[in-house]
Order: C-alpha cells, then sequence, then structure tokens
C-alpha cells in the first residue's frame, strides 16, 4: 500500500493489522509494517518457529472452525478483531457450507474498516462495524449489529489473534468474562492466542519490544494455563485447546505434539445447555 493517505491511518506507525497482512503474503501494508514484520520474522527464526507460517495456520484455524460450526447449523458469526479482509473470510466460508449466514466484522483499525466497507458494501448478509474488544458490551448492544444478528438463536464469537494485543492479564479475562455471560445455550466461543511455551525472557522483551511500538502497544506471551481459563465453563470441541496448526475438529492429536513450542493455541467450546 502507498501514496494517499486515509483518515486517521499512520502509515509511520506499525500497525498490527497490516503486519498481519504482510505475514499472510498480503499487499495492505506500509514500509514501516513489513519492517516490523520483518524483525518478528527473524526473531521467530531464533526461536524456531515462522512467523507466515503461524499466520496461515491460525487463518487456516479460523477457516476449519467456521467450517465445522456451518456445518453443524451456526449460522451467525461475530467476528471480533476481524483484520483485514483477505482470501477466505468467515462469511465466505460459511456460505460455502450454509444458506442464510449472517456475519457481523468488528475492528477497531480504521484501516480494516475501510477496506472491509469497501470490499463488503453489496453484501447485505455482512456488516462491518467500528467497536474495541475492550468494550464488548458496547459491541453486544451496539444498534447495527443487533439489528443484523439475533442473540436469541444460536451465534459463534470469534477472538481470533486478537487477545494478545490486550497486555493486562485481568483486563484480557474480564474481556472473556464478559462475552461469556452474553452467550446462550448452544452458542459458540472461537479462540486463538500466542503462547509462550518455552520462549525465554530474552526473546519475549524482544517481541514486546518490536509490538510496543506498534498501535497494539504491546503483545502479551501467556501460557497454556492462563489460556486455558477463558474456556472455564464451556464445553472444548475435540481437539480441545492445542497448537492452532493442529486443531482439526474431531481429529486426535499426532502423538508427537509439542505443548512447550512456542506459536498459538487456539480452541473452538460450546456454551453447555
Ligand atoms: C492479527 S489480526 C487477526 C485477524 C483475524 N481475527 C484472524 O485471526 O485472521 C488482529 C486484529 O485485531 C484487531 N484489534 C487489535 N486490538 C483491537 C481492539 N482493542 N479492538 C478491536 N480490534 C482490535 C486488529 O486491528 C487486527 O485487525
Amino acid at each position: 500500500m502507498s501514496g494517499s493517505v486515509l483518515s486517521g491511518i499512520n502509515p509511520d506507525t506499525p500497525n498490527v493489522a497490516r503486519m498481519y497482512d504482510y505475514y499472510l503474503g498480503g499487499r495492505d501494508n506500509f514500509a514501516s509494517d513489513r519492517a516490523a514484520a520483518e524483525r518478528m520474522i527473524a526473531l521467530g527464526r531464533q526461536m524456531g518457529n515462522d512467523a507466515r507460517e503461524l499466520a496461515r495456520a491460525n487463518r487456516a484455524f479460523l477457516g476449519r472452525a467456521v467450517h465445522g460450526l456451518a456445518a453443524s447449523g451456526v449460522r451467525q458469526f461475530l467476528d471480533i478483531g476481524a483484520g483485514l479482509p483477505t482470501r477466505d473470510n468467515v462469511h465466505q466460508v460459511a456460505k460455502r457450507h450454509a444458506t442464510g449466514v449472517r456475519v457481523a466484522y468488528v475492528d477497531n483499525d480504521p484501516v480494516v474498516l475501510n477496506h472491509a466497507r469497501a470490499l463488503l458494501a453489496r453484501d447485505s448478509d455482512v456488516i462491518t462495524v467500528e467497536g474495541d474488544v475492550r468494550d464488548t458490551d458496547a459491541i453486544f448492544d451496539d444498534l447495527d449489529i443487533t439489528l443484523h444478528l439475533d442473540f436469541t438463536r444460536p451465534i459463534a464469537v470469534l477472538l481470533v489473534a486478537i487477545l494478545h494485543f490486550i497486555p493486562d492479564d485481568d483486563e484480557a479475562a474480564g474481556i472473556v468474562a464478559r462475552v461469556k455471560k452474553r452467550l446462550r445455550p448452544g452458542d459458540h466461543l472461537v479462540l486463538s492466542h500466542v503462547a509462550a511455551g518455552n520462549t525465554t525472557q530474552r526473546d519475549a522483551w524482544e517481541g514486546q519490544r518490536v509490538y510496543s511500538a506498534t498501535t497494539a502497544g504491546g503483545i502479551a506471551h501467556r501460557g497454556y494455563a492462563d489460556i486455558s481459563k477463558y474456556f472455564d465453563g464451556l464445553e472444548l470441541l475435540s481437539p480441545g485447546l492445542v497448537p492452532v496448526a493442529d486443531w482439526k475438529q474431531g481429529v486426535p492429536l499426532p502423538p508427537d505434539t509439542d505443548f512447550d513450542r512456542p506459536g498459538i493455541l487456539a480452541a473452538v467450546a460450546r456454551v453447555p445447555g
């Protein structure tokens, strides 16, 4: 992306939505995003992982989760921290497997909102709404969202690769707790999160240094125990909370699954009852 700067968009500050777009091989990013993403790619190499591969695996998880939910009858999706439109967005995946799908995309980033609104303007099954995950009640009570989605019918809420941008542990846990309060039996939560694994203090600090200069202001490398607490009170669908590339609904984990490897953990859970 180059040339004209849309209002509210600062090309000089690395932006987590555009960095993710760069990891995924997209073109909606500026030089500052690419430089920050390249630092993370180099750091990942040092730590034995590949930031690009992790981003692609996260996106593929999102697709498999939405496919599974659509196939099991879910028709409504609230995608918070939706990111820049790319291939296989939630509505495209769901519509491939079901009719009557309705999707609300929410993000707090002006670049994401501009692109999503421009691309999706003609699809009346999809809306894009400005919202901040730190104020989930405002999202659930938003007039456009409540007109578009019927919260008395089954819904899946997606918090995919967003909560690690909430540095404070209590705030992140509070967000999930408030989302769960809004869900009804049979609803689903789809969540993925950067996982610390055996990251050294030094590497975590280096990653923090890169992300503290971005629009998100930091990144939280949480552990398995912290992330698994988000699912308290919910039923995890098989295979549970697992490394993102290994989440395949109903497929048991490979015996050599390495939970210590820094990466992303992911799960889909259902509200019981
Ligand atoms: C790494 S991208 C993930 C995109 C998509 N969910 C996926 O996993 O493919 C994170 C997204 O979360 C958004 N985001 C970060 N902090 C947010 C906040 N406080 N409220 C809403 N969106 C936020 C960013 O703008 C970005 O679009």
